[in-house]
C-alpha cells in the first residue's frame, strides 16, 4: 500500500477492534501479586505510584516514557554503534534522520526532554518574560519558572471538558493569543510553546490550521515558536484522521508542514522515537550557535549529548519510524478502544480518545472525594490495589502549593492509563476495561489522601501520601468477596 493511505482494518464481525500490526518475538513475565500483596505493597510505596517497583506490578501504565516497544531495526542498529566520545558516525545518522523527517538542519542531542527545557529556558527566558502555550508539561513549567518566567496556558474552551466531540482540543484559542502579546508587550514574550498532542488534558491534539493561524501572529509580532515534539507522531496520526486538507497526506508530509511552522523543534525520545534521549532542532543558525554551547556543560559533547551511542542508532531508527502509520496508530487504537469501552457503560473518561493513554476523569468517577483529598490520586491507588494495573496521577498530586502553602487544585483531575506502543495486548486492555468497571460499581468504598511527606519541587515523584480513613482494607475486602481466590 502506499504511505498516504490510512490503516483501517474492518472486521467481519462489524466489532471495531484494534489491531496488533506486528509480532511478538520478545517477551517479559510479567506477575499478578495476590491482592494482600498488592496493599502492602501500595502501603510501603505511601500511596504514589511512582513509588511501586515492577515486580509487584502487571500492567505498567505508568508512563509510555522510555517503555515504548523497540523495532526489530532498532536492535540491530545498536551493534553499529561507532562508539566515540567526538565525532562519532553515529551522531550523523541519527542527525540526517532528524533532517529527513523534521526537516531542520540543525541538531543538539540532549539525554531526555527536560534537558532540552532546561537548555532552552536557560537561553531565551529572562526573568519577567511571559510564555503562552496551549497547556504546560510539569517539567517543562518547572524550568521556565526557574528561569524566572511565567507561563499562561491559553487553551480553547473545550479543551478542559472531559467529554466532547472537539478533534482539536489542543488548539491555542488566537484571540488569548492575541491578549496576552497586548498586555505584556512582545518584548516580554519570550516564545509561544506549542505542546504536540498535549499531555496533561489527556493526549489531545492540535490541527494545522491552528498552527497557521499562531505562526501568523508569531511572525506580526516577530516571535519565536518552540514546538515540544514529544508527542509528535501521534498528533500528526490525528491531523491525518480529523482535519479534511491531510486526509491524504502521508504521516512524512505531515510531519514536515508541522514543523517547518515552527523555530525551534525539541522531543523527548523517550517517547518519540522508543528509546531515551532526547534533542533540540532548528533550521536557524543564530538560535542554534545561542544553544550550542551549554551542551557540553550540561549534556555531554556535541555528538553525543549525554546519550548511550547505542541509543543514538537506536533513535535514528525510531525518528525515521514515526513515518510509519503501523507503529504510530497502535497507541491511539489501543487506547480508542479502552475509552471508547468505558464511555459505552458511562465511566467518566476524557474524549475523543488521545495520544499516550486512556485519561479517567477522577472527580467523575469519584465525586464524593473534594479536590483537597487528591481524587486522582485515590483513584490510581485503587485501581492498583484491585487490579495490579499502575496508572498515573496527573491532578493536583501533580501540582503545586501557592505562596500561603494551599494546594493550587489542578483544572483537571485524571488517572492516566498509558498505553506504550505495541506493548499491550487486546486480551490486557480488556482486563483494564474489567477492573474499571468494577471498581466503577463500588466507587463508595475509595476514600481520599492526604500528604504525610511532600517534597518541594516536584512533589508527585517522591511525596508519599495516607489514606484518610481504613479505606483500603474495606476495598480489599469487598473484592475477595467478589473474586474469590481470583488474583
Ligand atoms: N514534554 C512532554 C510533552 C512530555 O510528555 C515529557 C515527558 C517531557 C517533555 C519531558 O521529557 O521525560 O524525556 O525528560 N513525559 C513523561 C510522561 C515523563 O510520563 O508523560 P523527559
Amino acid at each position: 500500500m502506499s504511505d498516504t493511505e490510512t490503516i483501517k482494518v474492518k472486521f467481519f464481525s462489524g466489532e471495531d477492534l484494534p489491531l496488533e500490526l506486528h509480532k511478538v518475538r520478545i517477551v517479559q513475565k510479567l506477575h499478578l501479586r495476590p491482592i494482600d500483596q498488592r496493599l502492602k505493597a501500595m502501603d510501603s510505596a505511601g500511596y504514589n505510584t511512582f513509588l511501586l517497583t515492577t515486580d509487584n506490578v502487571f500492567l505498567d501504565m505508568l508512563t509510555d516514557s522510555g517503555t515504548n516497544a523497540m523495532s526489530d531495526n532498532q536492535l540491530a542498529a545498536m551493534h553499529q554503534a561507532d562508539d566515540a566520545y567526538a565525532g562519532s558516525q553515529s551522531f550523523f545518522r541519527m542527525e540526517s534522520a532528524i533532517q529527513e523527517v523534521f526537516g531542520t538542519k540543525f541538531v543538539l542531542p540532549v539525554h531526555q526532554g527536560r534537558a532540552a527545557e532546561n537548555i532552552i529556558s536557560q537561553i531565551f527566558i529572562k526573568k519577567g518574560d511571559v510564555i503562552p502555550m496551549n497547556y504546560h508539561f510539569t517539567t517543562t513549567k518547572a524550568h521556565m519558572e526557574l528561569n524566572g518566567g511565567t507561563i499562561f496556558e491559553i487553551y480553547t474552551d473545550d479543551a478542559l471538558k472531559i467529554k466532547s466531540t472537539v478533534p482539536f482540543k489542543g488548539n491555542i484559542d488566537i484571540e488569548k493569543l492575541k491578549g496576552i502579546i497586548s498586555k505584556y508587550g512582545k518584548e516580554k514574550v519570550a516564545f509561544i510553546r506549542l505542546e504536540a498532542s498535549t499531555n496533561l488534558i489527556g493526549g489531545q491534539p492540535f490541527s494545522i490550521q491552528n498552527m497557521r493561524e499562531v505562526r501568523k501572529i508569531a511572525d506580526e509580532h516577530s516571535l519565536m515558536i518552540v514546538l515540544d515534539a514529544s508527542l509528535i507522531g501521534e498528533n500528526a496520526f490525528f491531523i491525518k484522521q480529523r482535519e479534511e486538507e491531510f486526509k491524504k497526506k502521508s504521516i512524512k508530509d505531515i510531519l514536515l508542514t508541522m514543523c517547518n511552522l515552527v523555530d525551534i523543534v525539541y522531543f523527548s525520545s523517550r517517547k518519540v522515537s522508543s528509546t531515551r534521549g532526547g534533542g533540540i532542532c532548528t533550521n536557524r543558525e543564530d538560535l542554534y550557535m545561542k544553544m550550542r554551547d551549554l551542551i557540553p556543560l550540561y549534556e555531554g559533547f556535541l555528538t553525543y549529548g549525554g546519550m548511550s551511542i547505542r541509543e543514538i542508532e537506536a533513535m535514528a531508527v525510531g525518528i525515521r519510524e514515526t513515518t510509519d502509520e503501523t507503529i504510530i496508530s497502535q497507541s491511539p487504537s489501543f487506547i480508542a478502544y479502552l475509552v471508547n469501552e468505558l464511555d459505552k457503560i458511562g465511566i467518566p473518561v476524557v474524549t475523543p480518545a488521545g495520544a499516550l493513554g486512556c485519561h479517567l476523569d477522577a472527580m467523575g468517577f469519584l465525586p464524593h472525594i473534594p479536590q483537597s483529598e487528591y481524587p486522582a490520586g485515590a483513584l490510581a491507588a485503587a485501581l492498583y490495589i484491585i487490579s495490579g494495573i499502575r496508572g498515573m496521577e496527573r491532578g493536583t498530586v501533580s501540582s503545586v502549593r501557592d505562596e500561603s502553602g494551599n494546594d493550587i487544585l489542578a483544572d483537571v483531575e485524571l488517572l492516566r492509563l498509558a498505553f506504550p506502543r505495541r506493548v499491550f495486548t487486546l486480551s490486557q486492555t480488556k482486563y483494564a476495561f474489567d477492573r474499571l468497571n468494577w471498581l466503577y460499581l463500588n466507587q463508595d468504598l475509595v476514600g481520599g489522601l492526604k500528604f504525610v511527606e511532600e517534597p518541594a519541587v516536584l512533589r508527585f515523584f517522591n511525596g508519599r501520601l495516607a489514606p484518610t480513613s481504613n479505606w483500603p482494607e474495606k476495598l480489599v475486602a469487598k473484592f475477595k468477596q467478589d473474586f474469590g481466590d481470583s488474583l
